[in-house]
């Protein structure tokens, strides 16, 4: 049986005023780690701060370099990372595919670098309304893990996360329903367990779009679902709290 993670992505939200009530709610949820992992992907520039002020919730962030160190103006490196005790990267979210232009190709790069530094990569795929909508659904979201799956040996592999976020359903307060999450989350395992059938039963498969307190207990207790992966909710920690203790025992 998978444990559970449940991730808060809060994308580019916060000041330091605001980060800071949040650290002193989400200290308070940390009791609940009973249940399930729990970790935060902040703002990288607040790192060091939530790092001081929020202790046994793990630590993660939205985005790093496909490099090492060096002539990258503007980046951050995983070794960057580690020195604030940083254990996850979100890499690959739909709206750095769409307003930041990643590719595949440095999807898979950015993962490769995150797993080799030790790290777990949250690798987010997803699909457009439209694609859903025009039958493309198994293709799109078939490319986009190949591609990661390709890049990776069996063993970097078991530092992946991977997170199903429906496009059209991120940020617009509707969630895919528990039909077609199970459907998405079987057929991701499936393509997994073509690679490898040992990692296919052991990978974490999360959902994100719209996961919010009243829909959390019936997603998170699907079959094929191993935790949720939060944006809007995971800025006020009650309804943080609540969709944690609504994740599936073991
Ligand atoms: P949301 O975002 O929960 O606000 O829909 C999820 C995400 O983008 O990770």
């Amino acid at each position: 049986m998978r444990r559970q993670i449940i991730i808060g992505n809060w994308k580019m939200n916060g000041s330091l005023l605001s980060i800071k009530s949040l650290c002193e709610s989400l200290t308070k949820l940390a009791h609940e780690s009973d249940v399930a992992d729990i970790a935060v992907c902040v703002p990288s520039i607040y790192l060091p701060y939530v790092q001081t002020n929020l202790k046994n919730i793990c630590l993660g962030v939205q985005n790093v370099s496909q490099y090492n160190n060096g002539a990258y103006t503007g980046e951050i490196s995983t070794t960057m990372l580690q020195d604030f005790n940083c254990r996850y990267v979100i890499v690959g979210h739909s709206e750095r595919r769409a307003f930041f232009g990643e590719t595949d190709e440095d999807i898979a790069n950015k993962t490769k670098q995150v797993v080799q530094a030790g790290l777990t990569a949250i690798v987010c795929v997803g699909e457009t309304l439209e694609e859903r909508t025009t039958g493309n659904l198994q293709s799109i979201l078939a490319r986009q893990l190949q591609v990661v799956l390709n890049k990776l040996s069996t063993k970097e592999l078991e530092k992946l996360i991977i997170a199903y976020e429906p496009v059209w359903a991120i940020g617009t307060g509707l969630a895919a329903t528990a039909h077609q999450v199970q459907d998405v989350h079987r057929y991701l395992r499936k393509i997994v367990t073509n690679f490898d059938e040992e990692l296919a039963k052991n990978i974490k498969i999360i959902y994100g779009g719209s996961l919010k307190p009243s829909n959390a207990s019936e997603l998170l207790s699907l079959e094929d679902v191993d935790g949720g992966l939060i944006g809007g909710a995971s800025l006020n920690g009650k309804d943080f709290g609540q969709i944690i203790k609504q994740a599936k025992k073991i």
